[in-house]
């Protein structure tokens, strides 16, 4: 039973095997009341299976959510290659891969996320149709829309915690260099931060001590940076009852899925006075990007561009309610959400 549960509703799960070619894919269909399941396809060497399945349940739940409150005609999907992307990530697997999507026959609509690049998506793309943000026929890379949309939720986040929203001479600990992290603090140096910045990759804590003259800390240490804002733009459950009470910053507002190790995370952070922007919310520019290259209009990059603009208002409302109603701002986001849901199922 507690295992049922933890498939919390989702609608569809499927497993991709193919052991000759190094595949192992789960593909999460968590609500399509909205529309198709749309989400991006995670490479990441899980320890278990277990792991895995339980980052592409969290992971899909988490874009029905965004996409709701994004107001997308989309559901939420997700999927996860149990593989290192750096040594296990072969065209074979990709094939394979290519293969399990094609056979879901239209139902998911995937594209980038971490350790599936533009080159992956594009591969996938001149083998199954279902693939978004690619060069061809595509939009591209959604990796800087999203850090467009996550720089003005920080913005929104400063302005309602500090009644200005400028970051000049703030001190804002970004976790995670990667595609939307290092596009994050290139807007945030140019604006007059100062940066620490923390990545399992040295070479880019190397490039951004050079290019941003970000002071570097341990991968361990950044939640407990002496900071103004903590942006995590890594991977997942980096806010839980172990690390809470280290956090010295009083805001929280980055890019990464799944920032909460448990949903109860939230009030943990409301009782310590720490703002917290639920990460679907000021995340949702990547999946805006894509859902726009899906829609029957065709894509349209100024449309784009106002959706995403309109990231820090949608936070705004949900830190003013919270504030109201004092609840964590994780609990209002996910009831709009689910108002939305239930709407759609009742029409
Ligand atoms: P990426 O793979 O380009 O970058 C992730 C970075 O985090 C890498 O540099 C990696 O070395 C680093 N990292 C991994 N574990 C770490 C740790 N323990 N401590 C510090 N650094 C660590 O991924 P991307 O695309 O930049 O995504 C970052 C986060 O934002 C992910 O959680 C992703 O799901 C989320 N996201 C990304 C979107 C996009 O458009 N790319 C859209 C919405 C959410």
């Amino acid at each position: 039973a507690a295992r049922l549960a933890a498939f919390d509703n989702h609608e569809q799960i499927w497993l991709g095997q193919d052991d000759e070619r190094g595949l192992t894919a789960i593909v999460a269909i968590h609500n399509t009341a909205l529309g198709p399941a749309l989400g991006g396809t995670r490479v990441w060497p899980h320890a278990t299976f277990d792991a895995a399945l339980t980052d592409a349940l969290r992971l899909s739940r988490g874009m029905t959510f965004k996409s709701a409150i994004a107001r997308m005609p989309f559901g939420g999907g997700k999927a996860v290659i149990k593989a290192d992307s750096k040594t296990e990530k072969t065209p074979a697997m990709l094939e394979a891969y290519a293969e399990m999507l094609a056979a879901l026959n239209g139902q998911y609509y995937t594209g980038e996320d971490v350790g599936l690049t533009l080159d992956d998506a594009n591969f996938l793309r001149e083998r199954t149709p279902n693939v978004s943000g690619t060069t061809v026929g595509g939009s591209g890379n959604p990796s800087p829309v999203t850090a467009l949309g996550t720089f003005l939720g920080v913005k929104a986040a400063l302005k309602h915690a500090r009644g200005s929203d400028a970051v000049s001479g703030l001190r804002i600990a970004v976790q995670g260099l990667g595609s939307v992290g290092w596009s994050l603090c290139e807007q945030l140096h140019s604006e007059g931060a100062s940066l620490i910045v923390a990545d399992i990759d040295a070479a880019r804590v190397a490039k951004a001590r050079e290019a941003f003259g970000a002071e570097v800390v341990e991968t361990e240490t950044i939640v407990a940076a002496e900071a103004d804002l903590f942006a995590p733009c890594a991977l997942g459950g980096v806010l839980s009852a172990d690390t809470i009470p280290h956090l010295k910053a009083r805001i929280v507002a980055g890019a990464a899925n799944n920032q909460l190790a448990r949903h109860e995370d939230a009030a943990h952070l409301m009782r310590r006075g720490v703002l917290y922007a639920p990460d679907y919310v000021i995340n949702a520019g990547g999946l805006i990007n894509v859902a726009a290259e899906l829609a029957p209009e065709g894509y349209d990059r100024a449309e784009v561009m106002r959706h995403v603009a309109l990231i820090p208002e949608t936070l705004m409302d949900i830190f003013q309610r919270a504030e109201a109603e004092q609840r964590p701002t994780n609990d209002i986001a996910q009831a709009i959400a689910e108002e939305r849901i239930a709407q759609a199922r009742a029409a």
